[in-house]
């Protein structure tokens, strides 16, 4: 039977997609990350061990799978390694069961330094510095270093010292301190590989094989759909494609063979960094939600700024994905509400808009048209069923069922594994 399933964030990012696939990893064989790298920061929780990934899917926890780092992620190997043995100290064994893809391109220290000094400039994306965008660019210009040239000196030298020429010249019409050197580079780089070595498979053969087999795949995204190069508030956006579409081209394995697509929803929005977000709060509210909902970020621990459910925003990416379920996350975080708003269109000019619109200077001028719904103000991070949930938070959660017009299927209700109700199963 065909499970293959993508999660995929359908807000700005940090939704609790790290909690979900967790959860969902105990019924699939394989979980793969499909594209960014490590500007993302996925949580899980499980009792009071509290783990945050960058790199390694989220899956890695369960004893039972298979981990596949993909074609359309950008690895820093520093960062890889210290994840491995991150949990490896935790106790937990990785041995044979983490990949990467040939085909994914590596982080190099100038991609750091780029990233870096671009935000220094006028044009600030607020991005998490972790060489993102530059090694994108990089892959695109068709300068990029994937891991299979890792392992051939004669390529990985020769790429090194012609990118290390061209971004020096840039590097140093800001920073001269910052320039690198080639020969030190390649020394680091040549000590990481033969462990790097024993990681690198053909993992697009490796997939659809294992996909004839039978195995249950599970696809993370990470970032959300607002930050998606194409889709998202360009140019306050990553350089990647997190939304759907991207699971296959990030991962080789066919649209034909995606069978659910899962979207994750906070029951409100965050947004780190820069870029328009309409129903952004300045106010005692959207400090309250950053306080009890700890919104911090899991890679930079910057503030995340907060607002209010925005229905406009999930008809686009609910439509944009071709979401079958959603998990609805951080419930609980509303618990001490006396009211709840939701964004259920905007205003441009007088105008109503429906749908999240595609330009920025309109996205600006947009203007929340709200409704209010009654807050339940109960503890609800112990309640086991949809049933045990207060009255007004069922009809919170219906309410947003009802104008998503995509099944709610999940509902979590605190960061440990265990605090989630599952909503009518799907039947097969
Ligand atoms: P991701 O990037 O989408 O994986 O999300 P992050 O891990 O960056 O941020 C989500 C945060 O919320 C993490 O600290 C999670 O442990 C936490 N979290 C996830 N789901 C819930 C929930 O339902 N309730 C609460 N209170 N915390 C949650
Ligand atoms: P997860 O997977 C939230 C944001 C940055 C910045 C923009 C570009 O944990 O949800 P980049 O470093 O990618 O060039 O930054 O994207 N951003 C995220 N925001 N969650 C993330 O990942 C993010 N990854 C990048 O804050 O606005
Ligand atoms: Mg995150």
């Amino acid at each position: 039977m065909n499970t293959t399933t993508i999660i995929v964030g359908c807000q700005w990012g940090d939704e609790g997609k790290g909690k979900v696939v967790d959860l969902l990893s105990r019924n699939f064989d394989i979980i793969v990350r499909y594209q960014g790298g490590a500007n993302a920061g996925h949580t899980v929780e499980i009792g009071n061990k509290k783990y945050v990934l960058h790199l390694i899917p989220s899956g890695i926890l369960w004893e039972h799978t298979i981990c596949v780092i993909g074609n359309g992620v950008v690895v820093d190997p520093i960062v890889l390694l210290e994840e491995m043995n991150m949990l490896r100290e935790h106790g937990i064994n990785i041995d044979g069961r983490i990949f990467i893809s040939d085909k994914a391109h590596v982080i190099m220290p100038y991609h750091k330094v780029l990233d870096s000094l671009a935000e220094q400039g006028e044009n600030k994306i607020g991005t998490t510095g972790r060489g993102i965008g530059p090694c994108y660019v990089d892959k695109a210009a068709r300068k990029g270093i994937k891991f299979s040239d890792l392992f051939n000196p004669d390529i990985f030298s020769s790429k090194v010292k012609r990118n290390i020429e061209e971004k020096n010249d840039i590097i140093a019409k800001t920073d001269c301190n910052k320039i690198l050197y080639a020969d030190s580079l390649i020394a680091e780089f040549s000590k990481l590989a033969p462990e790097l070595q024993s990681l690198c498979i053909d993992s697009v053969v490796y997939l659809n094989t294992e996909l004839q087999k039978g195995r249950r795949v599970l696809l993370e995204g990470a970032q959300g759909a607002l930050l998606d190069v194409d889709h998202g508030t360009y140019p306050y956006v990553t350089s990647s494609s997190p939304t759907s579409g991207g699971a296959c081209t990030g991962s080789g394995i066919p649209p034909t063979a995606i069978r659910e697509v899962i979207g994750i929803l906070k029951a409100y929005t965050t947004r780190v960094g820069e870029g328009p977000f309409p129903t952004e709060l300045f106010d005692e509210d959207g400090q309250m939600l950053r306080k009890i909902g700890n919104e911090f970020g899991a890679t930079t621990g910057r503030p995340r700024r907060c607002g209010w459910f925005d229905l406009p925003l999930i008809r686009y990416t609910a439509m944009l994905n071709g979401l079958t379920q959603i998990a609805l996350t951080k419930i609980d975080i509303l618990d001490k509400f006396e009211s709840i708003k939701v964004c259920t269109s905007y205003d441009v000019d007088g105008r109503e808009l429906k749908y999240f619109p595609s330009d920025l200077e309109v996205v600006k001028r947009a203007k929340p048209i709200y409704t209010t719904l009654p807050g339940w103000q109960e503890d609800t991070s112990s309640c086991s069923t949809f049933d045990e949930l207060p009255e007004n938070a069922r009809n919170y959660i219906l309410w947003l069922e009802k104008h998503i017009e995509v099944p709610i299927t999940f509902v979590s209700i605190g960061a440990r594994r265990d605090q989630v109700i599952q909503r009518a199963p799907k039947q097969e």
